[in-house]
């Protein structure tokens, strides 16, 4: 199942843990992916009791919107979900969205080992999605309604969902998806327009520690 994932480029060892939540403007979405996490483990425990009474729980309701600028860690967020759901046994896949019509698409073709319906399948009824950067696949007829069955098949359960999307992605959006996504009833929507691309400061952490790294190295010449 997860070699699924590491096709969308999906990184295990991403966590909760090393996403730094005193950054400005993130301190919502890090504290709703952690309560979703929390609910999520709790329920994955309560169904490991009730296995022995054989007892058939239904998958809680839980879906979260995460929305903002770029490099404010919504793919962070995302994939600390998924891993969490992943470590107590749920199954748990994450696909970026426009890599994941690439790849339905590829699976039309006759050299395709994994048949398109099987692939959707795992998709739609994974019991926790991840759909990173929705909005940003080039539109076309076919695209948007294959993300759209997808979710809205998932809207009607309400099954556990997890979507990123770009502020710009956001106004160009499918007004099908986009309606669905304002249901207050069921989406939780955190929007993360105070928070800042936070991809220069790794660069400059990354130059600090190699530039240190070189004086190093000089001083011992
Ligand atoms: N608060 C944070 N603490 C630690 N690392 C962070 C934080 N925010 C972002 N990062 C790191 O910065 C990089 C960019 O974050 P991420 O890819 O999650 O952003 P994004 O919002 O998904 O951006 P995009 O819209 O471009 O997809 C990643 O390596 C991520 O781990
Ligand atoms: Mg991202």
């Amino acid at each position: 199942m997860t070699a699924l994932s590491e096709q969308f480029g999906f990184q295990r060892e991403l966590v909760l843990s090393s996403f730094r939540r005193q950054v400005r403007g993130v301190q919502e979405a890090y504290q709703e992916a952690e309560a979703m996490i929390n609910r999520l483990v709790a329920w994955a425990k309560q169904r490991e009791s009730a296995k022995q009474t054989k007892d058939a729980l239904v998958l809680p309701q839980e879906w979260l919107l995460l929305r903002g600028p770029v490099g404010t860690g919504k793919t962070h967020l995302a994939m600390s979900i998924a891993n969490a759901c992943i470590d107590v046994g749920l199954v748990a896949l994450f696909a970026t969205v426009p890599d994941l019509l690439d790849y339905l698409r590829a699976t039309y073709g006759p050299e395709s080992d994994v048949t398109y319906d099987a692939l959707f399948m795992q998709l739609r009824d994974a019991e926790v999605l991840v759909l990173d950067d929705l909005g940003t696949q080039r539109s076309s007829p076919w695209a948007d309604e294959k993300v759209f069955q997808l979710i809205n098949y998932r809207y009607n359960f309400g099954w556990p969902t997890v979507i990123t999307i770009n502020k710009k992605a956001w106004t160009y959006l499918d007004e099908r998806i986009r309606s669905r996504l304002q249901d207050a009833g069921l989406v939780l929507a955190v929007d993360m327009d105070d928070a800042q691309d936070y991809r220069p400061r790794q660069g400059k952490n990354v130059r600090r520690r190699s530039s240190s790294a070189e004086s190093a190295v000089s001083s011992e010449q």
